[in-house]
């Protein structure tokens, strides 16, 4: 039994199925697998059964628009990524017991059978309804095949489900001026019939068991949302569509509709877990004694707190979730994360600019988490984390120990001479016999970030051991009290390396082969008499290396890069101004001239100063667009366009009689407009 929980004799732990449709990104680490991972690898060190699930959500419009988009099937899109987000989740260590996908057989039926059980107990309410439909790809316009204006943000771009801007969920008929995504037509209105969950009718229960029961225990951004979706009064959701890609309707009548995929998703868990269990499936969901939770983002948590429940409810023999713990958004350098816009640190890609470092970004990632509020993702930051904290605390902390070991005692552990105990080793076991029981706690009250700062404070109190004992000083005078403090150190690298599994998988199965620490569990730490007397350690390796600044300004650089194009590629020409009368327009008397001199003002890094043979004498002009032209003297010759009856004015002290015409490209470049052919100085444009 763990610190907190009374009861649970087991824990059914689930992942956000992530969609198939792109690679896996820091946010999703951060938010949702990391923390997840961290409580799976908790709760089996302290000897409790767990089941750990994950697996791909491959149904969705997403998936079939991404397909579309490139000439190829669903089918290939999810096999292509299904592959990819598995292979990144097993590099970073996500000890899923089961990694499956929802386009496998097993998935398609139990979703079915899930769907036939309630229709044919009544607990869907059949409509016909109107629904978006567009006539020329002969298709009704499901989801995201939809976008149009946010009724309540404005946003131009909000989907049929979901307006990204606000986070608000959608119906396609709500949207202001909606266009259909394939073929860019105004949709019409047609009837389809579909099955409803009665949402409206789970209102009080989930008053009840939300909202009252778990109060206290379950996150206040949780909490916080699913009481204002239950404020606003639940509504009727459908939970099927019109596609050809998902678990198709298993009743009479359904031809060319399938299930909604937020009500296939979830049903993943389940269909996972026969996958794994076979037939001991049953005790992970529909046990009493069984604590279930889901690891999710925020953009989750009304289908993991209501939509699900309910179904669940519904269904009758599950149990439902005892918590939910969503965390909020993780951004990258200030902005958003964004798959569109490769606004992203991709997961695969880390490994190939960072290889064997999973542990750095596990633990920049959990000390980071954005656990109560958004938070921020810097490189900097990365590099600090691993440099201050990970070599020069932990990392630090473990090398000097082993080395003074190999160097006083020949790599074997030495006597813990307990008769020579000091104040100080009383404080320091004292101490340590604290921190299972308060890392444990935080984890299982989802406090990640704070059981990883814990875990830091165990290295710090062995460094100011250490560092308090002197054992390269004691050496000279008293070996018995050497063999204490060292002995006392190795005691407390050996829980680090117990203590520390949960956040950093692959430095503790280092440290444990260096000390040869062999299965020991979270319910064995705390003590020290971990390590016994005489037992040979390994040879020192480090556990951690600095990250230099050349590494983390490349992929500075890099964002830099994504960052200007994608300005570039939103760019789009601005709004065109006012209507003007003909009249207004003839007031200003534009000219061409030929450049005669042309000089950088001094002192003035923006400035040229032009001399223009305007055909009627000579006059003087200063542009500010000495940037795009490093090369003045290339200009003489050229001819210009510019305003001729413009006010003259001082600029940097030379007097400008006239403005030069130039066109600001999409990067904020001037050039210099010129006409096609040489023309006579002097004359007029218009
Ligand atoms: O938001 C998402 O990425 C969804 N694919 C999560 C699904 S979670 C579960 F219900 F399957
Ligand atoms: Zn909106």
């Amino acid at each position: 039994m763990t610190y907190t929980e009374k009861g649970a004799k087991r824990y059914t732990v689930t992942s956000a199925l992530p969609y198939a449709n792109g690679p896996v990104h820091i946010g999703h680490l951060a938010g949702v697998y990391v923390p997840a991972d961290v409580y799976a690898r908790y709760l089996r060190s302290a000897g409790e059964e767990v089941l750990f699930i994950g697996g791909s959500d491959e149904h969705g419009v997403p998936i079939t628009i991404k397909a579309r988009r490139e000439g190829c099937t669903p089918q290939d899109i999810v096999d292509r990524y299904h592959a990819i987000i598995r292979d990144s989740f097993k590099e970073f260590g996500i000890s899923f017991d089961v990694y499956s996908r929802t386009s496998s057989k097993e998935h398609h039926e139990t979703a079915a059978a899930f769907f036939k059980k309630l229709y044919e107990e009544g607990k869907f309410v059949e409509k016909v309804s109107q629904q978006y439909y567009d006539e020329e790809a002969h298709q009704f316009l499901a989801d995201r095949y939809i976008t149009g204006t946010c009724p309540h943000c404005g946003n131009e771009h909000a989907y049929g489900d979901q307006c990204e801007a606000c986070g608000t969920s959608l119906n396609a008929t709500d949207l202001i001026n909606p266009k259909s995504m394939l073929s860019g037509a105004k949709p019409v209105l047609k009837e389809t019939k579909h099955w409803f969950l009665p949402l409206d009718k789970d209102e009080e229960w989930l008053r009840q068991w939300i909202l009252e029961r778990h109060r206290d225990d379950w996150k206040s951004n949780v909490y916080g949302q699913c009481k204002s979706w239950i404020d606003a009064g639940l509504q009727p959701r459908a939970v099927t569509r019109d596609l050809d890609w998902g678990v198709k309707v298993p009743v009479e009548g359904a031809d060319g509709k399938v299930l909604y995929v937020w009500f296939d998703a979830p049903i993943g868990y389940i269909s996972f877990t026969k996958q794994a269990c076979g037939a001991d499936w049953e005790k992970w969901w529909k046990s009493d004694d069984t604590k279930l939770v889901h690891f999710i983002g925020k953009d989750n948590i009304v289908f993991h707190c209501i939509i699900f429940p309910a179904m669940l409810k519904a269904e009758g023999s599950f149990i439902l979730p005892a918590n939910v713990p969503a965390n909020e958004f993780l951004n990258l350098e200030g902005n958003k994360i964004s798959t569109s816009r490769n606004w992203a640190v991709w997961l695969h890609e880390y490994l190939k600019d960072f290889p064997g470092k999973q542990d750095v970004l596990r633990y920049t990632l959990c000390s980071n988490a954005p656990e109560t509020k958004d938070n921020d993702f810097t490189w900097k930051d990365f590099q600090l984390k691993n440099n201050s904290e990970l070599v020069a605390i932990l990392g630090n902390f473990v090398n000097r120990t082993l080395v003074l070991t190999h160097k006083f005692f020949e790599g074997r552990v030495p006597a813990a001479n307990e008769d020579c105990w000091t104040a100080t080793e009383r404080e320091a076991v004292s101490e340590l016999s604290g921190y299972p029981e308060r890392i444990g706690r935080s984890i299982e009250t989802y406090r990640f970030r704070e059981a990883l700062s814990e875990l830091m404070n165990l290295a710090r109190l062995g460094n100011k051991y250490l560092t308090e004992t002197e054992p390269w000083k004691l050496v000279k005078t008293d070996m018995g009290r050497t063999a204490a403090s060292l002995n006392l150190s190795l005691q407390i690298c050996a829980n680090l390396a117990i203590l520390c599994e949960p956040f950093m998988p692959f430095t503790a199965e280092k440290l444990r082969r260096m000390l040869n620490l062999g299965v020991k569990g979270w319910r064995e730490a705390g003590v020290a008499t971990l390590m016994a007397e005489g037992a040979v350690i390994n040879s020192p390796e480090l556990l951690f290396e600095k990250i230099e600044d050349d590494a983390i300004d490349a992929q500075i650089q890099r964002l830099e890069q994504i960052k200007q194009q994608n300005e570039l590629e939103s760019w789009r020409p601005s709004a065109v101004k006012e209507e003007v009368a003909f009249d207004d327009f003839g007031k200003v008397d534009i000219r061409v001239g030929t450049v005669v001199e042309c000089s950088k003002v001094p002192k003035a890094d923006k400035l040229l100063q032009f001399k223009i043979d305007d055909g009627m004498g000579m006059r003087t002009i200063v542009s500010g667009i000495a940037k795009y032209y490093p090369d003045p003297q290339a200009l003489v010759g050229k001819q210009v366009c510019f305003i001729a009856n413009f006010a003259p004015r001082k600029l940097k002290g030379v007097e400008s009689q006239g403005m030069i015409l130039s066109a600001e490209d999409r990067d904020g470049r001037l050039v210099l407009l010129s006409p096609s052919q040489m023309v006579t100085p002097g004359c007029s444009v218009g």
